[in-house]
C-alpha cells in the first residue's frame, strides 16, 4: 500500500483515508468533447445531477473559455450541484483561467483545472515553445488560478510521452506554484499498466515536494488499456481517477467510470482502495448518458451492456440455476440492474407505472410523468408486452424531447413498391405548427426531405442507424441520427414502435442540438420560414 499526504491537497470535507481514491468525472468535458456526443444545456444539468447522486468527488463540467454555452453550463452546474466539487478546464493563459474562475465561483468547492503540454512532440510542434517557456507558463498559470480558488489541478498534457527529468521539473514547478492535484494524463492512450505505475512511482519518489499534492490518472483508451492503466496508476500512488460514464471521450474514449468502480469493488482483496460511489446508480447513469449523447452502449460492454449479466449457453444457465457464483462475479442488482424484465401491460395504472419508474431509477415531475404515462398507454395498446427496456427507451426519449424546441407532431407515410414514397409531416416550432409533404427515394428519405423543407439547414447526414429495443416484430425501434455542420457533429435518438416515427424523432432531436449550438437567432429565422 502507498501513503500520500492528502492534508492540504483535497477538499476539506471529504474523507481522506490513506487509501481513499477520489473519482473525478469528466463526462461533461472530455466526454462531451468527442464527435457527436454534444449535449444541450438541460441535458448537461441532468447528467450533473446523476453524477452528484452517484457520489463522484469532482465533476469537470466543461471548458468555460470554449464558448458562451460551455461557460453557462459550467456556471449552472456549479450553482446546483450539492455535494461534488465542480471544476472547469482552462489552458495556461490568463484569459482562460479568469473565465474558468468566473464560471466555477458559485460552486461549493470550486476547482480550476489548468493544463499545458510537456512532451517534446507537443512542445515543438503544437506549442512551438521551448521547455523553459513551458515551465514559466506552468508557474504563472497555476499561481494565477490559486489566486482565484483553493483547489487547483495542473495537468501535464501528453505526460506519458514526456521525458522523465522534464516531467519531474514541471510537476515540482506546479506544486511550488500552488497546485493541489497533479494529473499525469495518458493523452494518446499509449502507455501500459506496468509503465504507468512505474511513472507515478518515479515522479513521487524524485519530486521533492510530491507529498504536497494528490496525484491523478487520466487515461485514454486507444489501445483498450484505459481502465487497466488507471488502476495501475493508483497502485503507483495516484489517488484520483479521471473517468467518464460509458467511457465516452476523445477518439477511443476515456477510462469508463463504471468499470473502474466495479473492478475496485469486486477485487477489493487485491485492490484495497475505497471510493464514495453508489454503484446501484451506475446503470441509470449509463442509460442517461447514452440517451442524451445518443451514443449506444455496446451490448457486450462490461458492467452496463445489456448482455453483461445475460447467460445464454445451456451450461452457463444450468450453473447459474444451481449457484449464481458459478458465472457471476458481481450481482446485477449491485449495479442497479433489476431482475424482472416483463412487467407492465395495458391494464397497468398510473400508480404502478410510477412505481415501475422508481424501480428503474427515474423520478419524474408531475408533468413529465403524465406525458410519459400517456405514451406508455399508447405503447401498451400497440405492443403486446411492454418490457423494462421499452419503458426506459420511452422515458429517455421523453426526457430528451421535453426540452426540445422543435417537436414531431404528426406523420403519415405512403410506402411500398411503387415510388416515389411520400411523407406528410407536421412539426411544432415553439408552439407553432407547420406541415409539409415531401417525396423521397424511400420513406425515410421522404421524411428527412420534409424535415428539410420545414427547417432548412446545411447539416449533412453522417449516420442513420436502427436497432430494436426488445425482441419481436412489435418491438420499439430506436433510431440514431448523426448530423454534422461546420465541423460540429451532433447525434439524436428517437424511439417508437413505428420505425419511421422513430426516424423522424431522431432527426429532429439531432436538429434541435444543432439549433441549440447555433443559438436562438437562427432558430427564430427557421421558424418563420
Ligand atoms: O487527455 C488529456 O490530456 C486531457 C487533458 C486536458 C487533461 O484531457
Ligand atoms: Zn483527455
Amino acid at each position: 500500500m502507498t501513503k500520500q499526504n492528502h492534508s492540504s491537497a483535497q477538499t476539506s470535507d471529504q474523507t481522506c483515508g490513506k487509501d481513499r481514491v477520489f473519482i473525478f468525472d469528466t463526462t461533461l468535458r472530455d466526454g462531451e468533447q468527442c464527435p457527436g456526443a454534444s449535449m444541450t444545456f438541460e441535458e448537461k444539468l441532468e447528467v450533473a445531477d446523476i453524477l452528484d447522486a452517484l457520489g463522484v468527488d469532482v465533476i469537470e463540467a466543461g471548458f468555460p473559455i470554449a464558448s458562451q454555452g460551455d461557460f453557462e453550463s459550467v456556471s449552472e452546474v456549479a450553482r446546483r450541484v450539492k455535494n461534488a466539487s465542480v471544476c472547469g478546464l482552462s489552458r495556461a493563459s490568463a484569459k482562460d483561467i479568469d473565465r474558468c474562475a468566473e464560471a466555477v465561483r458559485h460552486g461549493r468547492i470550486p476547482r480550476i483545472h489548468t493544463f499545458i503540454s510537456t512532451s517534446p512532440v507537443h512542445m515543438q510542434y503544437k506549442l512551438q515553445m521551448d521547455p523553459e517557456k513551458v515551465l514559466e507558463l506552468i508557474a504563472s498559470s497555476v499561481s494565477r488560478a490559486r489566486n482565484h480558488v483553493e483547489f487547483v489541478e495542473w495537468s501535464a498534457e501528453d505526460g506519458t510521452r514526456t521525458e522523465h527529468d522534464f516531467l519531474c521539473r514541471a510537476v515540482e514547478t506546479a506544486i511550488n506554484a500552488g497546485a493541489t492535484t497533479i494529473n499525469i494524463p495518458d493523452t494518446v492512450g499509449y502507455t501500459t499498466p506496468d509503465e504507468y505505475r512505474a511513472l507515478f512511482e518515479m515522479v513521487r519518489s524524485r519530486v521533492p515536494n510530491a507529498d504536497k499534492a494528490i496525484f491523478s490518472v487520466h487515461c485514454h483508451d486507444d489501445l483498450g488499456l484505459a481502465v487497466a492503466n488507471s488502476i495501475a496508476g493508483v497502485q503507483g500512488g495516484a489517488r484520483q481517477i479521471e473517468c467518464t460514464i460509458n467511457g465516452i471521450g476523445e477518439r477511443a474514449g476515456n477510462a469508463a467510470l463504471e468499470e473502474i468502480v466495479m473492478a475496485l469493488r469486486t477485487r477489493a482483496d487485491i485492490l484495497p482502495f475505497t471510493n464514495g460511489i453508489d454503484a446501484k446508480l451506475l446503470t441509470r447513469a449509463s442509460k442517461l448518458v447514452s440517451a442524451v449523447t445518443s451514443f449506444p452502449v455496446q451490448y457486450n460492454k462490461a458492467i452496463v451492456g445489456r448482455n453483461a449479466f445475460a447467460h445464454e449457453s445451456g451450461i452457463h444457465q444450468d450453473g447459474m440455476l444451481k449457484n449464481a457464483h458459478t458465472y457471476e462475479i458481481m450481482t446485477p442488482e449491485s449495479v442497479g440492474v433489476q431482475k424482472t424484465s416483463l412487467v407492465m401491460g395495458k391494464h397497468s395504472g398510473r400508480h404502478a407505472f410510477k412505481e415501475k419508474l422508481k424501480e428503474l431509477g427515474y423520478e419524474l415531475g408531475d408533468n413529465e410523468l403524465q406525458v410519459a404515462f400517456t405514451r406508455f398507454k399508447d405503447l401498451a395498446d400497440r405492443k403486446k408486452i411492454v418490457y423494462d427496456e421499452d419503458i426506459v427507451a420511452l422515458v429517455d426519449d421523453e426526457i430528451v424531447s421535453s426540452h426540445e424546441r422543435i417537436k414531431v407532431v404528426e406523420l403519415t407515410v405512403v410506402a411500398g413498391t411503387k415510388g416515389p414514397q411520400k411523407a406528410a409531416l407536421t412539426l411544432d416550432f415553439d408552439g407553432e405548427l407547420k406541415t409539409h409533404q415531401a417525396t423521397g427515394n424511400g420513406p425515410v428519405d421522404a421524411i428527412f426531405n420534409a424535415i428539410h423543407a420545414l427547417a432548412p439547414h446545411d447539416a449533412k447526414l453522417e449516420l442513420y442507424q436502427v436497432h430494436a429495443v426488445t425482441e419481436g416484430t412489435d418491438a420499439q425501434a430506436e433510431v440514431t441520427v448523426r448530423l454534422s455542420e461546420e465541423g460540429n457533429v451532433v447525434s439524436g435518438k428517437g424511439a417508437d414502435p413505428d420505425t419511421l416515427v422513430a426516424s423522424a424523432r431522431a432527426y429532429v432531436a439531432a436538429l434541435n442540438k444543432i439549433m441549440a449550438r447555433r443559438g436562438r437567432e437562427r432558430l427564430e429565422a427557421i421558424a418563420t420560414v
